[in-house]
């Protein structure tokens, strides 16, 4: 029992409700505890002059959980922003130190048994992982926890795919999305609950694997012909999955039916077939920033100030990729028209073009932004294939290129949309049409009411305009 002077004040007014301790701000973990005695004991704490907070921020001190373990609390406190350098996160608490500061009607000294924490933090997942609905609202970094079930589900993605199943895919991937950006391993199913992005399939194949290890349907579609076949041939350049998909139809399933029974191929194709050894082998990042550097080069000898940037998976950190992609432009607006037909030749005469595709831009007028259903950009680019040089010695190797050139003013969105990931860039855009009503693709944002083209110098204007956080490109791969 509590000593009366104490008691005295827990009798008090119920309906008290300034901050009394300024140094003490509560939030409430509502998982384990439940909605309705969170909201109780919030009017509880704040009828005391306790300040209770009802999102986490980095104002809180308290954290109180109810029947939370330690290692729960402590990837509960993972999950969360780091605090600020050389402030020490919140106190980690049970309910106890809560009701016993309710019933105190004061904050009672933490003590020992009030605290969460054990001395080697463990993984296994936080209770309440506060996780936003779209990719571009969440960090979603390079490595995760999750890595066998993200595979498996974006195996059955792929496979959708395929089969033109475009809302199976797009369900596949959301999940397999939320996946990657937890920041613990999930090791039970009920870890799932409250995340958005998991429906009824996507649960079935996390609890087979979970429970057995392999799901039977993920190893099923990995050992079928179809989806074998179908991977085989959409992995040649120039080969979509149309294109496979009728290939597979006329009964072909190797790359010597492909040689041998297609009578029409396109130059793509036939270049993608020429070098399908060497494009099926990943490009690693030296080799990615040597092309860079070759590119830049000739680019800055066919135009003094122009920039070449490295975009794509590279950009978001990954170490290897299916090819490499380059973004160039020049800080004057304009100056960047013509310059990709003279670095082509360029590099050419160098006998680094193994094959070319160019592509004029088909518009420099913005209003395709207008558009909705337009998400192909319109830039000036170059689909190749190069020659990299190697060191002495070792012969080279034939890697995929994609070359863009933008306008300075459309930089900031060219890069956004070129840096992926591709998840990513659907979420972003499908966030900026449903939540915000803006129209946003690789050229610019537009408000189709306003009539309105945003402006932005850099990345980070764009998400500011759009309410979300900046992420940098390595945590964009969702
Ligand atoms: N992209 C695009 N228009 C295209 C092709 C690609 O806007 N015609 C964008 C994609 O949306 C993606 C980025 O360019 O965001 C890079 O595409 P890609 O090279 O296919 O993927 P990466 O993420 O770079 O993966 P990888 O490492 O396999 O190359
Ligand atoms: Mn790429
Ligand atoms: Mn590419």
């Amino acid at each position: 029992m509590l000593p009366r002077r104490r008691r005295a004040l827990v009798e008090g007014p119920s309906n008290f409700s300034e901050v009394r301790f300024p140094g003490v701000t509560i939030y409430l973990v509502e998982p384990r505890m439940g909605r309705s005695r969170r909201a109780f004991l919030t009017r509880l704490a704040r009828s005391k002059g306790f300040h209770v907070l009802d999102a986490y921020s980095s104002a809180v001190t308290h954290v109180v959980m109810e029947q939370t373990s330690a290692q729960e609390a402590i990837c509960w406190q993972e999950s969360r922003a780091a605090p600020a350098p050389g402030c020490a996160g919140p106190a980690l608490l049970d309910v106890s130190w809560f009701t016993e500061s309710m019933a105190a009607g004061q904050p009672v000294p933490v003590e020992g048994r009030h605290c969460l924490e054990v001395a080697v933090p463990r993984k296994g997942l936080p209770s309440p992982v506060r996780m936003p609905p779209y990719a571009c609202q969440r960090p979603t970094p390079l490595t995760h926890h999750n890595t066998s079930l993200s595979e498996a589900l974006e195996v059955l993605a792929e496979a959708a795919g395929f089969e033109g199943r475009e809302g199976c895919l797009l369900a596949f991937c959301r999940a397999a999305s939320v996946l990657k950006a937890l920041p613990c391993q999930v090791t039970a199913l009920s870890q799932l609950q409250g995340l958005p992005g998991f429906g009824e399939h996507s649960r079935r194949v996390i609890q087979e694997l979970l429970e057995h290890g392999v799901c039977e349907e993920v190893e099923r579609v990995r050992r079928s012909e179809r989806y074998r076949s179908m991977k085989l041939f959409t992995q040649i350049f120039g080969v979509g999955v149309r294109t496979a998909d009728r290939w597979y139809r006329e009964g072909l399933r190797t790359l010597d039916d492909v040689q041998s029974r297609v009578p029409r191929l396109t130059e793509q194709q036939k270049a993608g077939l020429r070098h399908h050894r060497d494009l099926s082998t990943p490009v690693q990042r030296p080799d990615a920033e040597a092309l860079q550097q070759v590119v830049e080069t000739v680019v800055v000898q066919a135009l003094p100030g122009a920039t070449v940037t490295l975009a794509g998976g590279f950009r978001r950190g990954k170490l290897q990729g299916h090819d490499v992609d380059l973004l160039i432009t020049h800080p004057q607006e304009g100056q960047e028209a013509g310059l990709l037909p003279r670095v082509m030749c360029s590099l050419q005469r160098q006998g680094l073009v193994l094959y070319q595709q160019h592509q004029l831009s088909h518009s420099r007028d913005p209003t395709h932004l207008t558009q909705r259903s337009h998400t192909m950009d319109t830039f000036e680019r170059s689909f190749c294939i190069f020659r990299l040089p190697r060191p002495p010695g070792s012969t080279w190797k034939a890697v995929r290129v994609d070359l863009v050139v933008a306008p300075i003013s459309q930089f900031p969105f060219a890069l956004l949309g070129w840096t992926g990931s591709k998840h990513f860039e659907r979420e972003l855009r499908q966030f900026s049409r449903k939540e915000r009503g803006l129209c946003l693709n690789s050229h610019g944002l537009f408000d189709p009411e306003q009539k309105a083209l945003f402006r932005a110098a850099a990345e980070e204007d764009i998400f500011r305009h759009l309410g979300l956080a900046y992420l940098p490109p390595e945590q964009r791969n969702a």
